[in-house]
């Protein structure tokens, strides 16, 4: 059990109720005195910007500055601290022009310590920190050297935005504001997940990529290595795996109506991570306290496996070629659907275990970690159910449905999974046809079976789509990719991730999932990654009282600052304005504007006249007239362009209304 340390605006809150009137004025003008002291107070701690927001933080008095002067204390006999020691001065070394010293003590006048607490503190766990900054000397003491990497990065997030630049800012003074802070995680998983297979991301942008995740305090990167689009690891002793599966012909546009080949198209657009690229990976990530989950995604989405491997599928097709993001199936809009192109793996066939066995095997020995992602989601049973041969295998086993089948096929797999040593975790239908001993469930279609997984006892991570799903559109839809539903920044913030009926006892926590069927460019998965991943971060760390959407949003403005610094990119959309069309008791239309960052002039035009900050300044419903052709409108803040330029035609506007 955790007592967080209040923060002084915590302590105010909790205080018993006084009626003003009840008291004399003196009293009362010492007491608005306090509270108002309180307040300001509480105002410089939340000034500092940080996400996720911790636990509890203390303003002192003055500054720390950081200067070439400034030594790392670290204790004797202590690599991982070395080690963070060494990735805390490269990363303030560009900006500082500093190369801090460590050492194992220190006389200078300005120290930055770092401690291993040698009795453990147990309202840390093994995640948390204490942060104390006063002017001579910043202390990070914990309970592992994760503790100490996150009080590090709470440390970075105090000091100037310049701090982010790759470049020399020699203007700038580096002082750290006094304050004493207690920090620990609200949930041991906190993962992002990284489609690789749809489109391919290099070992030097997954690095990079990694690297931003762990300013964040995330703690898990989820690959998503195999697909119907690509096959993305090396697999020694199924060389076809990457010599054909990684390979598709190359298309632009949307994914998913993309042509199929042409006969005798080489196929030349994709890549994979040798076996060499995954332990580079996985030292990186580890050296940042990230661990890599690697997901082969079977029975379905396994095109690419059987372009390679044909005789795996019912259908043994050897035309089945890496999908280049073709149109292959029908959605129904009730969760079913149907594949126009086998892409299960067939799993009534021994052969298809022995493969699996291969590919565990390989897998198992180059991510160190307990757990394996099996999939599991989206397959399509119809060509299994059409197969005399899989009829004939259900009939002698007493399996009644696709669902029982596939339950067989994943209870075989987490057999392979636990032979390697290792814990199986799955997509959320791993629970149909009743889930195999000890599966952890990845909840993705809404928060179902990450309920119905813990009534089991079941580990559970909540994923959910719409909310934690970063592919989704994040802001206005006319000027975004299109994808097939939309997830706000505030939607993503406001998630309840332990939902009404969950036992939270099996709760891991929660991740969000980068899917990239429209995401080609490193930039644009950045751009899909943040601002929403800053939301994950806090709902993951931050305890859930101390989330706050306005102050967040305004957070979440700061860390754009750094980002610019940094050269990272990230969505704006909180800046576009939220159009709501409604239709009048008259036929008339009338528009509501709105956005999701604070401090913002919305300008609108109805003439077909660009806006800017001298059109008209929305200040409440447009009624739009009669007869004109379009809405235009950008959002302004402190007399910049923030927003985007949207224009939405009349007939666009009346898809919207909303009745
Ligand atoms: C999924 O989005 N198919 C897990």
């Amino acid at each position: 059990m955790k007592f967080p340390v209040k923060t002084p605006i915590q302590n105010y809150n909790q205080m018993p109720a006084i009626s003003l009137n009840s008291i004399s004025s003196w009293t009362k003008f010492l007491f608005l005195i306090g509270a108002t002291f309180l307040f300001c107070v509480e105002g410089t701690a939340q000034d500092n910007s940080l996400i996720p927001i911790p636990v509890s933080v203390n303003p002192g008095n003055g500054s720390f500055v950081l200067s070439a002067q400034t030594t790392i204390v670290v204790p004797s006999k202590q690599p991982e601290l070395q080690k963070i020691a060494a990735y805390l001065t490269e990363k303030v070394s560009p900006p500082t022009g500093f190369t801090l010293k460590t050492s194992e003590s220190s006389n200078s006048e300005s120290v930055i310590d770092f401690l291993l607490n040698s009795k453990p503190d147990p309202q840390l766990g093994t995640e948390g920190y204490t942060l104390v900054i006063n002017p001579v000397k910043v202390s990070i003491s914990a309970n592992s050297p994760s503790g100490i990497f996150y009080g590090v990065q709470t440390l970075l997030q105090l000091l100037p935005k310049e701090i982010e630049s790759k470049n020399l800012q020699s203007e700038v003074k580096w002082e750290v504001p006094a304050n004493s802070i207690l920090d620990y995680p609200r949930f041991p998983w906190r993962g992002i997940m990284l489609d690789v297979s749809r489109h391919f991301f290099s070992k030097d942008y997954v690095m990079e990529y990694i690297d931003q995740l762990a300013r964040y305090k995330f703690n898990r990167l989820h690959l998503h290595l195999t697909d119907d689009n690509g096959w993305r690891v090396e697999i020694k002793s199924l060389p076809k795996l990457t010599s054909v599966g990684a390979w598709r012909v190359p298309r632009t546009g949307t994914f998913g109506s993309n042509a199929v080949p042409k006969p005798g198209e080489k196929p030349s657009y994709g890549g994979f991570y040798t076996q060499d690229d995954i332990k580079e990976l996985v030292r990186f990530a580890k050296d940042r306290f990230i661990e890599i989950v690697p997901e082969i995604d079977v029975p379905g989405h396994s095109m690419a496996a059987l372009a390679s491997y044909p005789e795996l599928s019912v259908t043994k097709d050897t035309t089945t070629k890496v999908n280049p993001g073709t149109n292959f199936s029908t959605w129904f809009g009730n969760g079913k659907f149907e594949m126009h192109i086998d892409n299960t793996l067939n799993p009534t066939d021994e052969k298809v275990y022995q493969f699996l066995d291969k590919v565990f095997t390989e897998i198992a020995a180059i991510f160190p970690y307990e757990y394996i992602h099996m999939g599991g989601d989206e397959c399509y049973k119809g060509y299994w159910e059409r197969d005399p041969g899989v009829q004939a295998f259900m009939k002698k086993n007493k399996i009644k449905n696709g669902e029982e089948l596939q339950s067989y096929f994943v209870k075989r797999v987490a057999k392979i999974i636990s032979a390697k040593k290792k814990k199986m975790i799955g997509w959320d239908e791993i629970l149909e046809g009743g889930i195999a001993p000890g599966a952890a469930v990845m909840s993705w279609r809404g928060t179902k079976g990450g309920i119905e997984a813990s009534h089991l006892k079941h580990p559970v991570v909540m994923s959910p789509a719409p909310q934690y799903y970063l592919d989704m559109v994040q802001g206005e839809r006319s000027i975004e990719p299109p994808v097939y539903s939309t997830a706000r920044l505030k939607d993503t913030y406001l998630f309840n991730v332990l939902p009404e009926g969950i036992d939270s006892a099996f709760v891991m926590g929660g991740q969000g999932n980068l899917w990239t069927e429209q995401i080609p460019t490193e930039a644009h998965a950045e751009y899909m990654t943040y601002p929403r991943a800053f939301a994950i971060a806090e709902t993951m760390w931050s305890p859930n009282g101390r989330r706050q959407w306005d102050n967040f949003v305004m957070r979440v403005e700061d860390h754009f600052q750094r980002f610019d610094e940094r050269g990272i990119n990230y969505s704006p959309s909180i800046y576009d304005p939220i159009i709501e069309v409604k239709k009048d008791d008259n036929g008339k239309l009338t528009i509501e504007l709105t956005s999701e960052a604070q401090d913002v002039d919305i300008f609108y035009t109805v003439d077909n006249t660009i806006p800017n900050q001298y059109a008209p300044k929305y200040n409440g419903a447009i009624n739009f007239p009669e007869g004109a052709d379009m809405l235009r409108v950008i959002t302004y803040q402190n007399n910049k362009p923030l927003g985007r330029l949207i224009s939405l035609e009349t007939v666009d506007l009346e898809k919207r209304i909303v009745k």
